[in-house]
Order: structure tokens, then sequence, then C-alpha cells
């Protein structure tokens, strides 16, 4: 009987979520079917420690609208992440970053496909810039690459 009731004791203690296991941010990306760049975000994502929900969508600025990102500021695919819109191929450390200080925003953007941007790599990539994104779609400069 003494064993018994220790192995159920044992049973409920591997049964209950682990307390330090950390829930992973949700991205929820809206991008093409064929977009290929979209995917090595994703994965670059992923790596970084986020949990991605996919989207398949054909029209992209409608998307990018519904999310209140302004089109001047428009990528290859737009994502929401917990209360910000994140635009564009910008890097998981920035993300991080936002999601850390929590500053008054509607988010980040990378406008465009700047080359060496998180999947878009190439080697000696250019230097450039992630904007923070106000509701208004005005922009200040949050981090430079
Ligand atoms: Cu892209
Ligand atoms: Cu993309």
């Amino acid at each position: 009987m003494h064993l018994h009731l220790r192995s159920l004791a044992l049973i409920a203690l591997l049964g209950s979520a682990p307390v330090w296991a950390q829930s992973a941010t949700t991205v929820e990306i809206f991008k093409s079917p064929s977009c290929d760049c979209c995917g090595k975000w994703i994965a670059h994502m992923q790596k970084n420690g986020f949990k991605v929900e996919t989207h398949e969508v054909d029209d992209i600025p409608a998307s990018r609208k519904k999310l209140g990102m302004p089109d001047k500021l428009g990528s290859c695919h737009t994502s929401k992440i917990g209360n910000y819109v994140v635009e564009g191929h910008v890097p998981a450390q920035d993300i991080k970053r936002l999601l850390k200080e929590k500053p008054k925003a509607l988010g980040l953007a990378i406008p465009s496909m700047p080359p060496g941007v998180p999947g878009m790599d190439i080697p000696n990539s250019p230097p450039y810039e992630t904007l923070l994104v106000q509701a208004d779609g005005s922009t200040s400069v949050f981090a430079k690459h």
C-alpha cells in the first residue's frame, strides 16, 4: 500500500506541467504561399525560440492594412507578435528587445527587403536599420545593424 501511494504521487508529479518551462512567444505570420524568403525568416525565428503560426494569404497589403501597418513600410510579409505588428525581415534579437522593453508603439518594420536581413542573408551585408513604428505611421530608428 505504501509503495502504491508513492508511485501515484510520482505519476502526478511527472504529469504536471513543469513550472520552469517558459511558453514560447507565438509569431503569427501572413505570407504568400510562393514566398521563399519568408520561409527563411520563419526558420530564423524558430531557431531563436519563437513559435510560428503561418497564414498563407494572397493579398499581403490587405493583411498589412488590417494590422494597421502603413503600406509605405511594406515588405514581403507581415506578422503579429504579442500586441505588436512586425513588418518584414526583422531580426529576432530586435523583437526580443521590443517584447522586453514594451515601448508604446504599433511595432517594428524593415521596409522592402534590404540585403543582409535574416532570411536574405549575404556575406558582408551592408548596414540596415530596424524602425520603431507608431500607430500614426511615424517612425524612429530602433536598431542599427
Ligand atoms: Cu522577404
Ligand atoms: Cu517575407
